[in-house]
């Protein structure tokens, strides 16, 4: 384990499993999807860290001797940073951290409204070379509904954007996310979405809701109806129908899924499918994780 203190909870893709976590800011800058309470707790509140604090953290790291390959920028979207402090923090663990091959972050749309091609392709050269980035849904209706603050099309230009700067992007989906109401035009839209894009990666997830379905409830005015297990699939089956992919790695490997799906696509499509199909048709002989074994 590295030697970093922490403010919990921490999250970080499942890919990030074996990277250094450099915490560069504290919580989420939009904080408002209300299917999301990863940061909604009091000590969680939005900060971006002083170079100061990061640059005696990756002398800590230094000092411990443990080599580092990897690092992910938390927490929920360090890419809020300015193109400055981003890149005085590349520039940093490039210099203690020489042998870093990949830095990589969370990212919203928004957080590229103000950084040009040439700058994220600044932050390319310095390691900056996957962005993770939380799209949820293809759908104006639903990204409206779950307060995202993005639609369609600014999502397809920052993933254009990513693209341009040589920086390779990483896609969340969630299933479920219209609920049953929007399910069809949901799976619809974020397909649309991903062939406009073509993502490196595209990952999707199934929506949880521990903490309840108030907040959400809020967005869709009491009318949001979760999908069941079978109707999870059908979403999952659609959206897979539409996708026009030229080489994307998906996968539907996050704990939230009932259903493990992983192929590279457009080429695996058809063999995707009828994992899904059967799902769908027989379920007992479809190996899903139970209740039990899934989280967020
Ligand atoms: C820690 S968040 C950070 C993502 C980043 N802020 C963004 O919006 O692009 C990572 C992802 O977790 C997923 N997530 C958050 N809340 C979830 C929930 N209640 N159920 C399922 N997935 C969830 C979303 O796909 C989200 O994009
Ligand atoms: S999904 Fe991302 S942008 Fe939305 S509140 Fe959660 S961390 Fe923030």
């Amino acid at each position: 384990m590295y030697p970093l203190d922490y403010i919990q909870p921490v999250y970080r893709p499942p890919s990030e499993a074996y990277s250094l976590i450099l915490q560069v800011t504290n919580g989420c800058s939009w904080n408002q999807c209300t299917f999301c309470d990863m940061y909604t707790a009091e000590q969680k509140h939005f900060k971006p860290k002083s170079q100061a604090d990061i640059n005696q953290e990756l002398d800590l790291i230094v000092a411990s001797g443990q080599p580092v390959r990897r690092i992910f920028l938390a927490d929920g979207d360090a890419m809020a940073l300015s193109f400055r402090r981003l890149r005085a923090i590349l520039e940093s663990i490039k210099s203690t951290l020489p042998n870093v091959q990949r830095v990589s972050s969370y990212c919203l749309p928004r957080n590229l409204k103000n950084k040009t091609v040439e700058q994220l392709a600044e932050l390319e050269v310095l390691g900056l070379k996957l962005l993770y980035v939380g799209c949820e849904s293809g759908d104006d209706e639903v990204l409206a509904k779950i307060r995202k603050g993005e639609s369609f099309e600014s999502s397809r230009e920052a993933l254009q954007k990513i693209k341009q700067a040589g920086i390779k992007s990483s896609v969340m989906i969630l299933n479920g996310m219209g609920g049953l109401h929007y399910s069809e035009q949901h799976a619809i839209n974020s397909a649309r979405l991903m062939n406009y894009a073509q993502p490196e990666y595209l990952a999707t997830l199934v929506v949880s809701l521990p903490m309840g379905e108030q907040r959400i409830q809020s967005g869709f005015g009491g009318q949001f109806k979760a999908l069941k297990q079978v109707q999870l699939f059908r979403e999952i089956n659609l959206f897979l129908e539409k996708l026009e992919l030229e080489k994307t790695i998906f996968r539907s490997d996050h704990a939230s899924n009932y259903l493990i799906l992983k192929g590279v696509l457009n080429k695996d499509k058809e063999k995707l499918l009828a994992q899904v199909e059967q799902a769908i048709e027989q379920p007992k002989t479809a190996s899903l994780r139970q209740e039990w074994q899934r989280g967020l």
